[in-house]
Order: C-alpha cells, then structure tokens, then sequence
C-alpha cells in the first residue's frame, strides 16, 4: 500500500494508526477538524484529489454516545452523512474507504457474539448514526467497514483514564457496571489489524476487537489489579448508573473472518491493556 489518509487524526485510533504507518514507513498523512472538516465536501474531494491515498481510514466520529441521544442531527452530519462525502470522493481517486464502526449498531439482546451479517438494530442515537455511516461506506466502491467496541488508546479519554483518575483521586471504591459484556479493545492493537487488513486486501465488513471478554466491572478490576491499586470494586447493574443513551447488553463481536484473513487472533485484552498500561504509566 502507497499512502494513507487518516481523518479525525487526534483521536486514540487516529493517533494509534499514524504511530503504526510510521513504525511500517508507510506514507501517511492525518488531519483532525481543524484540517479537514470531514463534514465539507468540497473540502473532502480536494484533500483526496491532492493526496490520492490508496487509503482513507475515517476515524472521525461524534463519540460522546450520551450527547447524541439530545444533539442527533449533529452526530448524524457527522457520523453519518459526511461518510457519504468521503465515499464519493475515494470513488473519484480510486482510494480504499475504511470506515470505523461500532457495536453500537446491534442492539445487544442476543445470546452469542455477534457476527458480521447479523441484522443492525441500533438502540441509541449514537448507533443508528454509525449505521448510517455504515451504509454510506458501502456505497463506495472499494471500502472496508471494520466494528471495534470498548476502545482505549494513548492520549485518549476512556474508560481506563476513568478507573485511573478515581484510583489517583484517593477513592476507596468503585462501583462499577456487570450486566454489560464486551472486549476491551487497544487502539494500538487495532491499527496494527487495520493496517494487516488493508494488506490482505480485505473487503466488506469485518469485526475487530481484542480476544475475550468481559463486564466492565471485571474490566475495572482487572485494571485495579494491573495497576496495583489498593481500591474496592463493587459490580452493580445498569439500572443504578442511569444514562441518557441505552447500551447493548452484548456487545461482544465474533471475530473470526478477521482471524482467518490475517491467520492470527487478535492478542487477549488483558494482555492487551499490560501494553497500554506499560505505555502510559508515568511512574
Ligand atoms: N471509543 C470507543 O469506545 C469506540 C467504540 C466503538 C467504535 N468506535 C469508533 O472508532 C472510531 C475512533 O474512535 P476514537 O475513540 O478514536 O474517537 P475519538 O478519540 O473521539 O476521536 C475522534 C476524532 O474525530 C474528530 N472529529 C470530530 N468531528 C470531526 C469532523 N467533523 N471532521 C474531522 N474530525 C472530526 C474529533 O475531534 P474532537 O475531539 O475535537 O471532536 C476527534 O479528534 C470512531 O469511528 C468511533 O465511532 C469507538
């Protein structure tokens, strides 16, 4: 692969998959909101039409599930319709979309991991403005829509920064969400499969998360645990941490067709987070 676009650059995946392309000397080029606004498409057409990428990875997204549900109009111009403007654009240059979804866009009442051709049911607003990403995604012509969950990356605001600032705050206990199951998920480990994916040559729609799951109360303690921290975790359901969007009960993604296309799992995620933790550790 000769050159990569990486919108919404400053993001954890952003971040994760320009430090990758660097570590392959791959030709890469990121640019957050304050560069392209992924939501003009003029914009959008003149950066691919200067840069011609043989890839563009969308990491840019409106993340703040919980903002969606009152500010659904301006999740979707983002999360959804600028996908649009990135497709048409990538047609025009001959460039690979890759497009980053969500386990939002399932609704979570199944009793398995979900695979890819699983029908979407989202039941949020942030999820059914990734599904419309999704969908404008497929419409172009070469585009590789890849579904991570519980992402934390270098750099980023996530749920191990969270536990980290109460365990540095001086609380002496958590209480912590475990009737929600999912795979924490490295950004860096994510690059690392994107990149491997682009390749291979991969197509379609592929899920990729770190092996194994959790709740995020046994992600929590888990991350007390790693951290050496003398702090109480103590699991409660959903209904006593009330939120403005629903989350899916299940979120964890089968992963199988990415494991067959690059003949490797995903490393485990608590393997995964010993890396990050290693990497963001100060002291
Ligand atoms: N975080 C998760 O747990 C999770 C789970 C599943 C899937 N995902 C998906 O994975 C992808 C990466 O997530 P992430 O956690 O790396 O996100 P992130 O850290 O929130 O980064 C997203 C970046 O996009 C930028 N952005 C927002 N609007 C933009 C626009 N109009 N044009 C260009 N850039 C814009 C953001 O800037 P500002 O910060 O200034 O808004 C931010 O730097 C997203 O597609 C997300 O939906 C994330």
């Amino acid at each position: 692969m000769t050159g990569l676009l990486v919108t919404g650059s400053d993001g954890q995946l952003g971040r994760a998959l320009l430090v990758e392309a660097a570590a392959r000397g791959l030709s890469a080029e990121g640019h957050d909101v304050d560069t392209l606004d992924i939501r003009d498409p003029e914009a959008v057409r003149q950066m691919l039409n200067w840069i011609r990428p043989a890839a563009l990875v969308n990491t840019a997204a409106f993340t703040a599930v919980d903002a969606c549900e009152s500010q659904e109009d301006e999740a979707m111009a983002i999360n959804g319709t600028a996908v649009g403007h990135l497709a048409a654009a990538c047609d025009l240059t001959g460039t690979v979309l890759v497009q980053i979804s969500t386990d939002y866009v399932f609704s979570g009442d199944a009793d398995r991991p979900y695979r890819e051709d699983d029908p979407p049911a989202p039941i949020s607003a942030y999820g059914r403005t990734k599904l419309r990403g999704e969908e404008l995604a497929a419409g172009a012509k070469e585009h590789l829509i890849v579904r991570t969950a519980w992402l934390y990356g270098i750099g980023g605001r996530n749920f191990v920064e969270a536990i980290r600032r109460q365990i540095e705050g001086g609380a002496e206990r958590l209480r912590v969400v475990d009737d929600q199951r999912g795979s924490p998920t490295f950004a860096g480990d994510l690059a690392t499969a994107i990149l491997d994916l682009l390749d291979v040559g991969a197509r379609g729609i592929v899920h990729g998360v770190n092996a194994g799951s959790t709740t995020w109360y046994g992600f929590a303690r888990e991350i007390v645990r790693q951290l050496r921290a003398e702090v109480d975790v103590e699991p409660v359901p959903t209904g006593d941490v009330p939120r403005p969007a629903r989350r899916p009960r299940n979120s964890v993604l089968e992963t199988r067709r990415l494991t067959t296309l690059l003949g490797r799992p995903m490393p485990e995620w608590p393997d995964a987070l010993a890396r990050y933790l290693e990497a963001t550790c100060t002291s």
